[in-house]
């Protein structure tokens, strides 16, 4: 099995080192809109950009959409479904901790040193990254990032589209909604409705969205 790695940033060298890790597949490459102009990442080739992906995919390859904007990751990953069978990779690096009755969806990275607790449950196309703690009975949406180091208490729910940056800290029984940025290093001790930032100890709202 090979896999076509969309996105060649240093996300994406994160996911192939992932990839590499799990000792599944034969060849690992990357597409990127840098192509021609740029050509490796990493010890990785950079072998085209979008405009080609059809001619570089087979039915021996995965495709994993390594971008670290959630909103963009989402569309690409749509666009990729509405093309049809192609087939998505989840990355799940073996130095990871998944307790049972733990379910990932499909495009999702879980990075190394991450620990998953039982009965939680992943969205797809999320990103769990390096060294973050999600603990039991927690729920997190599509296409979310746990950041570096983050880290979530029990019964916690994560909206669709959430960012939870860098050693952030959720207290358990917290609802945050769809497409909230808890800010780095904040606590989070109440409730968060949908598109707000919140940053802070405790943390508390910097912004809103429409
Ligand atoms: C929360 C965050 C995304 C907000 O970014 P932003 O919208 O550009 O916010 P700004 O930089 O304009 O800051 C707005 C205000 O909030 C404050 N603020 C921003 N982030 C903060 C944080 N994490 N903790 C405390 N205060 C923070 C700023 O000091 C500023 O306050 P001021 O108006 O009094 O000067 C960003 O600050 C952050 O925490 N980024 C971390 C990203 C991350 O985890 N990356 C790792 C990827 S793997």
């Amino acid at each position: 099995m090979k896999l076509l790695i969309i996105g060649a940033g240093g996300h994406g060298k994160v996911a192939a080192d992932c990839a590499a890790k799990m000792q599944k597949y034969s060849e690992i490459f990357f597409i990127d809109e840098l192509f021609p102009q740029v050509q490796k990442s990493g010890p990785w080739e950079i072998v085209g950009n979008m405009a080609g992906l059809n001619s570089l995919v087979d039915q021996n390859t995965e495709v994993f959409v390594a971008i670290g904007s959630n909103a963009t990751r989402q569309r690409v990953s749509e666009e990729l479904a509405r093309l049809g069978n192609i087939p998505l990779a989840t990355l799940i690096h073996p130095k990871t901790v998944l307790a049972d009755h733990v379910t990932i969806g499909e495009g999702t990275l879980v990075c190394a040193g991450a620990i998953i607790n039982i009965s939680t449950t992943i969205g797809k196309g999320c990103i769990i990254n390096t060294a973050s703690s999600i603990d039991h009975d927690n729920s997190i949406g599509d296409y979310v990032h746990i950041s570096v180091g983050a880290r979530l208490a029990g019964t916690v729910e994560v909206g669709s589209q959430s960012f939870v940056c860098i050693s952030a800290t959720v207290a358990n029984n917290i609802k945050i909604g769809n497409g909230v940025t808890v800010g780095a290093g904040a606590v989070v001790i109440r409730d968060v409705s949908n598109y707000q930032t919140v940053v802070g100890v405790p943390a508390r709202p910097i912004k809103e969205v429409d």
